[in-house]
């Protein structure tokens, strides 16, 4: 029996990560703070009966590997974190949860005999010019967990796999710099304007992908080093963005800024699928298409309300 741990659970990459591991049979033990419920309710639905739910923080060590011991927990996907604005608010919780909680999960696992982790890194990691170079403490912190899990794989021999997402957009993408083009999304849905504050090319992910790879990173146990992968999506200026929008909600009326975030272009996302074998993601246009007709129901359901 497959038995997950999700830290951050409750988030956006986590909620799919469940839905991908509900809808392959897999156990899903969901870990993270107390309240939030919006984005399992709005992704899982009535499958959220199915998910062990654990209130739990990543800084209590001793609970987290009391958790992993006690629920025979036998893989572990961590992607708990404060996004960049809440980092930016918080650096010394940011500093806690982002790195010394990613050391807590490694510790967990060496003490529970699990021998692989998957977790999230971030394009935040590189500079524009693709240098490991962050321009935020987030990135900062991002670059030092990808340090510990090499490290982890040295002296312990805990392998694992860090993907580095970028604009991840779907239902429950509700929080962080890049959640923009979502509520631009939610906005169409609900026939209001909506301007995303920057522009560029930017690589976009669907939610549901995002989850189901960093579910399939999780269950790669055979792994035998400590690796990071730039996860592949679709390379899209902003204008091409709130063109798919326009095509699902004739009528929107979405602007966007020129200035572009300080992420990198252009760079290698074949390596992953070399490392656990062959990839599809969905296209821009449908993934944006799919999310619409998803807020529309969530709208009618009333699950999500439109951005203020
Ligand atoms: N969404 C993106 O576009 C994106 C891009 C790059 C990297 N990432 C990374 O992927 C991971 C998941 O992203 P997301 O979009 O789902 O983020 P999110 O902000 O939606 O979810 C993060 C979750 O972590 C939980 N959390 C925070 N502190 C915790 C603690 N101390 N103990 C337990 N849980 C805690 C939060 O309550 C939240 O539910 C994060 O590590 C994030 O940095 C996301």
């Amino acid at each position: 029996m497959t038995t997950v741990l999700v830290t951050g659970a409750k988030g956006c990459i986590g909620a799919w990560a469940l839905r991908a591991l509900l809808d392959d049979g897999h156990g899903a033990v969901a870990l993270d703070l107390p309240g939030n419920m919006h984005r399992l309710q709005l992704v899982l639905g009535d499958d959220l009966n199915r998910v062990t739910l654990l209130e739990g923080d990543i800084l209590d060590a001793a609970a987290l590997a009391e958790t992993v011991q006690a629920q025979g927990i036998t893989h572990i996907l961590h992607l708990a974190a404060l996004q960049v604005p809440a980092a930016r608010a918080h650096p010394t919780r940011g500093a806690q949860v982002n790195v010394v909680g990613t050391v807590n999960v490694f510790e967990a696992a060496r003490a529970a005999g699990i021998r692989h982790i998957a977790y999230a890194s971030s394009i935040a990691a590189y500079s524009p010019e693709l240098t490991f170079e962050p321009r935020t403490l987030y990135g900062v912190w991002k670059l030092a967990n990808e340090g510990t899990a090499r490290i982890y794989h040295l002296d312990h021999g805990i392998s694992s796999i860090a993907l580095r997402p970028y604009v991840v957009y779907g239902l429950g993408r509700d929080f962080g710099v890049t959640s923009a083009p979502t509520v631009a999304m939610l906005a169409a849905a609900a026939g209001q304007p909506y301007h995303i504050p920057f522009g560029g090319d930017m690589l976009y992910q669907s939610g549901r992908d995002i989850g189901r790879l960093f579910v399939r990173c999780a269950l790669a146990t055979q792994f035998d080093r400590a690796a990071v992968y730039n996860p592949p999506g679709t390379l899209a200026d902003t204008r091409r963005v709130v063109e798919a929008i326009e095509r699902a909600a004739p009528g929107s009326a979405v602007t966007y800024d020129d200035t572009a975030l300080p992420f990198p272009t252009h760079f290698d996302t074949d390596e992953l699928e070399e490392a656990i074998g062959s990839i599809t993601m969905t296209p821009l246009e449908a993934g944006v298409a799919e999310t619409i007709a998803g807020f529309r129901e969530a709208l009618e359901k009333r699950l999500v309300t439109p951005p203020q």
